[in-house]
């Protein structure tokens, strides 16, 4: 099978147990946390900043557990906050084009601080943004809902946006992530696939439910049909 990564949004875990939570949802079979940063200016909603992070990071080592941290900036400005998630132990730290004056300079911050670098599109921000810096993203992360909370239901014109995507990836020969963020379920993980992520966020869908090792499973095992199909 292909080398699928899914990534639980801790956006939807408990905050009063996030350490624990995490972990659960992680050796429940997720490979990557997903941690939305938000600054109710980007976007209408308020969530967690470099400490939570690195408290966060420094919980999960203490457990023995050397998953990758996965930041989603939604927050502006970028610039100032790519040290401080570097230094958080952020090992993605992705960021919408819109909040940056200067996308370019905002992706060599992200490498230069040893960081693996990503833009992000909303379900409207055209993918003209990729024309001139494929040589710099090691992600590209598309929204499949608009930017601020979990729960919401995923839009269809993703998936031609996702194809889209993926020409554009293959066409350039480098080894970039396509990541999908945004009403991620069992039930349309498989043409998510097929229509080229291969990277998954999912929050409501594993936190929402008690078992998490469960919904993980189903959604390897519908990526698995996806890719035989
Ligand atoms: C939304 C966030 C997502 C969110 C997804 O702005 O970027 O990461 O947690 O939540 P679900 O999977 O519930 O749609
Ligand atoms: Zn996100």
């Amino acid at each position: 099978m292909k080398d699928f990564l899914i990534a639980p949004s801790i956006l939807s875990a408990d905050f009063a147990r996030l350490g624990e939570d995490t972990v659960k949802a992680l050796q429940a079979g997720g490979d990557v946390v997903h941690f939305d940063v938000m600054d109710n200016h980007y976007v209408p909603n308020l969530t967690m900043g470099p400490n939570i992070c690195q408290s966060l990071h420094k919980y999960l080592r203490d457990a023995g557990i050397d998953k990758p941290i996965d930041v989603h900036l939604m927050a502006m400005p970028v610039d100032s906050l790519i040290p401080q998630f570097a230094q958080a132990g952020a090992t993605y730290i992705t960021f919408h084009p819109e909040a940056s004056l200067h996308v370019d300079r905002s992706l060599q911050l992200i490498k230069e601080h040893g960081c693996k670098a990503g833009l992000v599109f909303t379900p409207a921000t055209p993918l003209s943004y990729l024309d001139y810096v494929m040589d710099k993203l090691d992600v590209i992360l598309l929204m499949s809902v608009n930017p601020g909370f979990g729960g919401q239901s995923f839009i269809p014109s993703t998936l031609d946006k996702l194809r889209q995507v993926r020409q554009r990836i293959d066409a350039s020969g480098y080894a970039i992530r396509l990541e999908i963020d945004g009403g991620v379920k069992v039930d349309n993980i498989g043409e998510i696939a097929a229509a080229g992520a291969d990277m998954f966020v999912a929050g409501s869908a594993i936190f929402g439910q008690p078992d998490y090792r469960a919904v993980i499973d189903k959604m390897r095992s519908e990526l698995a049909k996806a890719t035989h199909a």
